[in-house]
């Protein structure tokens, strides 16, 4: 491949140091799939290195893409609320998304309506979750939601039959996924919104139970 030809995707924006801050940086100037040029900014995870539990949404919404921060709207809130339900202390919890720019429609006015990232955003954006994953170095990474899911787990993979278990990463040697909905979903859902809620906390409960005793047999 000729230095001139254009790869698509993120591989090619990672930076030779892959530290958090170091790749914090590179990203915030990523132009490897379209979405940057219509969202306000790259929104990359927050948390601390070796965070043992990493959380996986879809994509920045409307508030994270103005404030620049990863769950800091509706659906943030629930998560929030879910996790202390789960029992789950959020200083051990490091969180990001599985595509960092805000896809989205205009209607009229001004109003910007959320749109799932494809496929092929998902894949140009994975570089930098992969990265994130290596410099974190949580003990279990939690796909919130079948975007998240599919970005580690492939396009088979889905939430109905999938959830709440530990699968391994075909393919890769880092931490194991635990896939569940995305608190979105359980914010839409109008059959029983209570049920799906603790369904959530459930699975949330799932992923901090396995990090603890991963815990206990560290040291
Ligand atoms: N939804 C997501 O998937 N991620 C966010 O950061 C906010 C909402
Ligand atoms: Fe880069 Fe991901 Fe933003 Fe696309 S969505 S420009 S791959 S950071």
């Amino acid at each position: 491949m000729s230095a001139t030809t254009k790869v698509p995707g993120a591989q090619r924006y990672l930076p030779e140091k892959r530290t958090l801050s170091a790749l914090r940086v590179a990203a915030a100037g990523c132009h490897g799939c379209e979405l940057y040029r219509d969202a306000t900014q790259t929104v990359f995870g927050e948390g601390r290195r070796g965070a043992p539990l990493m959380l996986v949404g879809e994509q920045p919404g409307d508030q994270e893409d103005r404030q620049g921060h990863p769950f800091v709207g509706p659906a943030g809130r629930l998560l929030e609320r879910a996790i202390s339900d789960a029992g789950i202390d959020p200083g051990l919890v490091y969180a990001t998304n599985a595509v960092k720019h805000f896809k989205f429609t205009r209607r009229e006015g001004k109003r910007r309506i959320h749109q799932k990232p494809g496929r092929t955003e998902v894949v140009a954006c994975r570089p930098w979750l992969i990265a994130e994953i290596d410099a974190v170095g949580p003990q279990l990474v939690v796909c919130l939601g079948a975007t998240a899911a599919q970005s580690l787990l492939g396009p088979a993979f889905r939430i109905s039959t999938g959830r709440g278990e530990l699968i391994e990463v075909p393919g890769r040697s880092g931490p194991p996924v635990l896939a569940t909905v995305h608190p979105s979903a359980v914010l839409r859902d109008r059959t029983d919104r209570a049920a799906a809620y603790r369904a959530f906390v459930s699975d949330l409960r799932v992923a901090g139970g396995a990090v603890t005793e991963q815990n206990s047999t560290v040291v």
